[in-house]
């Protein structure tokens, strides 16, 4: 495509509400990004219809949903001046994008993306054995990577910011593009995936320690929690296993608060929440995370003081978001505007492009001008 734009497209399924995973992943980025003010066109898509993909059975889930989203987008400071929010089933020009980009992958491409076969294996969707009607993949399921590559191809993005398990994603996207201006012409355009850049934040575990933070796992700390969820939860939270005694030497490797710590704290927290370092038996006077971790190291420290600095850290950075949460809660119609008026945004952006892709593939019989001059051409096989 011509355009030199620089437009951004990501997402989210609403099967729950957003998490803190959800945020250094990919959420703060986009409101850096979108008040950096570099950016063209800003549309981040509720994606409803993927999330049905696989709770075709459960649509109020994924309807209920809708709006916690929604509500974590706009309370984490996307701004709708700014940023067009946009509910993915109420454009329906993706769903045709889709079936054209079906006959340009093959089932054996599908079938390699590792996210996708890892998530077919949580939802136990290969096992056979399973008694429920769950065995087996739905095809909408299996597809929603193409699904996904309408979703970015349609807004004719550039970049989208996205966490490491989107990765095939992008790629499925990239090929999609390439071989459709290949065969067709040049009608789309070939997004860059945007990771986070900090290593905890590329994926951020759960409160267990489990690789990943997720709602099915119950270690999760929400977006929305209130200051005593994140101090409980961050009280029971996966440390160093091994280190038992306050006197033992800690790990900061794969110790659950560091690595939030990590994705999370800011020089001034210390000046701030420096008491957290104030024991009756221990006491710590530290400038950088990297002072606490060779204290931790060495010995002398316990868990309950980098937990509670952990607490503090994390309320300091979701308070503000909470606030804003309230207020909103106590708006919907202010919200369902919001949404409305992104969708109507996102439709007309996706609309164009859907006609740039019938007219490159020749399937815009009814165009004004293309009509007669397909009557003439054809015509022309019989006459005389
Ligand atoms: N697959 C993404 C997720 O599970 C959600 C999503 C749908 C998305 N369409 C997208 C992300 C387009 C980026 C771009 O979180």
């Amino acid at each position: 495509m011509a355009d030199k734009k620089k437009i951004i497209l990501t997402g989210d399924r609403p099967t729950g509400r957003l998490h803190i995973g959800h945020y250094v992943g990919s959420l703060r980025r986009r409101v850096e990004m979108q008040n950096s003010g570099e950016y063209d066109e800003i549309y981040i898509m509720i994606a409803d219809a993927q999330a049905l993909t696989d709770n075709a059975d459960n649509p109020e889930k994924v309807r209920q949903n809708i709006i916690e989203v929604a509500l974590d987008y706009l309370s984490a400071g996307l701004d709708p001046a700014k940023t067009n929010i946009l509910i993915q089933s109420q454009v329906p020009e993706l769903t045709e994008l889709t079936f054209y980009y079906m006959n340009l992958v093959t089932v054996q491409r599908l079938q390699r993306n590792p996210t996708v076969k890892q998530e077919m294996q949580m939802r136990g969707f290969n096992d056979s054995e399973a008694s429920d009607n769950k065995a087996g993949t739905p095809v909408g399921f299996f597809c929603y990577p193409i699904s996904q590559a309408a979703d970015i191809t349609a807004f004719q993005a550039t970049v989208v910011p996205v966490g490491e398990d989107q990765e095939p994603m992008l790629e499925q996207t990239r090929e999609i593009v390439r071989k459709f201006n290949s065969t067709y012409g040049p009608a789309l355009t070939e997004p860059e995936i945007l990771l986070p850049d900090n290593a905890a934040c590329l994926r951020l575990p759960g409160t267990d320690g489990k690789a990943k933070m997720s709602k099915s796992l119950g270690n999760c700390i929400y977006l929305s929690d209130s200051a005593e969820e994140v101090r409980i939860k961050v009280r029971g939270m996966f440390t160093d296993p091994g280190h038992l005694q306050v006197s033992d030497p800690g790990r900061v490797e794969g110790n659950t608060v560091f690595t939030y710590l990590d994705a999370f704290c800011r020089p001034e927290h210390f000046a701030r929440f420096g008491d957290c370092f104030h024991g009756r038996k221990a006491s710590f006077e530290f400038r950088s995370l990297d002072e606490v971790k060779a204290q931790y190291r060495a010995g002398g420290m316990g868990d309950v003081m980098i937990k509670n600095f952990l607490t503090e850290v994390l309320n300091d950075t979701l308070e503000p978001i909470r606030t804003r949460r309230r207020a909103l809660e106590q708006d919907l119609p202010y919200v369902y505007e919001v949404l409305r008026k992104g969708t109507e945004a996102a439709r007309a952006k996706a609309a164009e492009t859907l006609a740039g892709v019938k007219r490159a593939m020749r399937i815009n019989y009814f165009d004004s001008g293309v009509l007669e001059a397909l009557i003439a051409e054809q015509s022309a096989k019989y006459a005389g």
